[in-house]
């Protein structure tokens, strides 16, 4: 299955992506590689590689990488052997030119997109979650301090890495990246909406209804 995972930041796509890869595992047999855009600029970022040069400034301010250099990213990705059957796409596309290059992908003979869903959260949510959130820099798991605390302060619950807040959540720029999700990613729910492949689902609960709600969404039972 071809899934888009759409909505505000701190909405949960990273959290409920690493749990749709087991539950998707577990109901349809098959492995979808969880690909995040933020993910891949992060690491980059870390490495000190060119691509990582070039984004570090603008991720750090909540603006958006320019679609040319994330469509090549993503088509370069999704050409890979792990993404013939199905992915979670989590953070593009996140611009219309991105979702019209998207469609143009012809991964084997099928539809890049099967499904988009979009995660909900009113902005107060927005706000508190990314306020608490706090990543393990190394296997990229989220925490947050109130609703998922690491077991030890600091130090990832999976791999023993150390867990940090992200320079984009700092306020400032949070609310950049809400004012541009409004502007520049949100006409994506019409745009979704009108070719009726879009699911709503309520994001704002803890996390296992959230995971209820995923998999009712897309009609997956007893996993
Ligand atoms: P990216 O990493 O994609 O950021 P984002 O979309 O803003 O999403 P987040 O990672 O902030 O939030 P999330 O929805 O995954 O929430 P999470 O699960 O962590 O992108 C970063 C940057 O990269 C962008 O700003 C841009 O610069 C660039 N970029 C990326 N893609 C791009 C593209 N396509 N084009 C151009 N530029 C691009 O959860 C948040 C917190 O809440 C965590 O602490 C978690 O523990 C907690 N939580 C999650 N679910 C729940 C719940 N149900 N109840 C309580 N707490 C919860």
């Amino acid at each position: 299955m071809k899934l888009i995972f759409l909505g505000p930041p701190g909405a949960g796509k990273g959290t409920l992506a690493s749990r749709a890869v087991e539950i998707l595992k577990l109901s349809l047999g098959e492995e979808h590689p969880h690909i995040s855009t933020g993910a891949i600029f992060r690491s980059a970022i870390a490495a000190g590689s060119p691509l990582g040069l070039k984004v570090k400034a603008i991720l750090d301010s909540g603006k958006l990488v320019d679609d040319q250099t994330t469509i090549d990213l993503v088509r370069e990705r999704l050409a890979q052997a792990d993404a013939r059957t199905g992915y979670i796409l989590d953070g593009f596309p996140r611009t219309i030119p991105q979702a019209e290059a998207l469609a143009g992908f012809s991964p084997g003979l099928t539809s890049p997109v099967d499904r988009v869903l979009n995660f909900d959260l009113s902005d107060t949510a927005v706000l508190e979650r990314l306020g608490g959130r706090r990543v393990c820099r190394t296997c990229g798991h989220n925490f947050h301090v109130v609703f998922d605390k690491p077991k030890a302060e600091g130090i990832c619950d999976h791999c023993g890495g150390e867990v940090y807040t992200r320079d984009d959540d700092k306020p400032e720029a949070v609310q950049r990246r809400l004012e541009v999700y409004r502007a520049q990613t949100a006409p994506l729910i019409d745009y979704y909406r009108a070719r009726g492949i879009l699911t709503d689902v309520d994001a704002g609960p803890p996390v296992e209804q959230v995971v209820e709600n995923f998999k009712r969404a897309l009609g997956l039972r007893g996993a």
